[in-house]
């Protein structure tokens, strides 16, 4: 199953339209979860309380660990996000916390390292940047967690950047980099 994590928010969203063209190039079916029609929470005292306790008693049971299942469960992520103030939309990184669920997602070892559980082979992060595209804090981060805590062997990173410069054509641009792919 391939699983389309979608962090878009504008109806014209070109980050959604260089994903689209991953998903094309992948073939078959995806579930698509977007993001902000979820409407995830970020973890608050009581949904972090309550969560600590069900993880302690093994308990995986409960709703709130169906997004952490379905990611868990995936054979290819594509996730797309517009690079946001250095990084992503923040409904990114409140679906992280909602994921990263020890016991579903990432265990711990007998030496306390963590061993990545995800079924994942593969990770596609799709971002379109204004300017100049630097990773750090979006694809470098999101690298890291899937390679050191997921599991998840092979990520690639699918960018256009440069795309509100003045005098740039965001257009040929952007469909440069989808011609690329397919
Ligand atoms: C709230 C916001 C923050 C942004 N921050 C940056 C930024 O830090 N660096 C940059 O190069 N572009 C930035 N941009 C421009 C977007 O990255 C660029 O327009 C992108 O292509 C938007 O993707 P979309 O068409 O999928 O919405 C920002 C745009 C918005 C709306």
């Amino acid at each position: 199953m391939i699983l389309y994590i979608n962090c878009c928010v504008r109806a014209e969203s070109r980050t959604d339209r260089l994903a689209r063209a991953v998903l094309q190039k992948l073939g078959g079916d995806y579930t698509e979860l977007k993001l902000y029609k979820e409407k995830l929470s970020p973890l608050d005292s009581k949904t972090l309380n309550k969560r600590t306790e069900l993880i302690e008693q093994g308990d995986y049971s409960d709703r709130m660990f169906d997004p952490a299942k379905q990611f868990a469960n995936a054979d290819t992520i594509v996730i797309a996000a517009p690079y946001w103030d250095l990084s992503f939309p923040a409904p990114l990184k409140t679906y992280i916390e909602n994921i990263y669920v020890t016991g579903i997602v990432s265990a711990y070892d007998e030496n306390g390292l963590p061993v990545g559980l995800c079924k994942t082979n593969e990770l596609y992060y799709v971002t379109t940047a204004g300017g100049p595209y630097d990773p750090t804090y979006s694809y470098g981060y999101i690298e890291s967690l899937a390679k050191n805590f997921f599991g998840i062997p092979v990520t690639h990173l699918i960018k256009a950047e440069m795309l509100d410069i003045a005098g740039n054509d965001p257009e040929a641009l952007l469909n440069s980099e989808i011609n690329n792919l397919l």
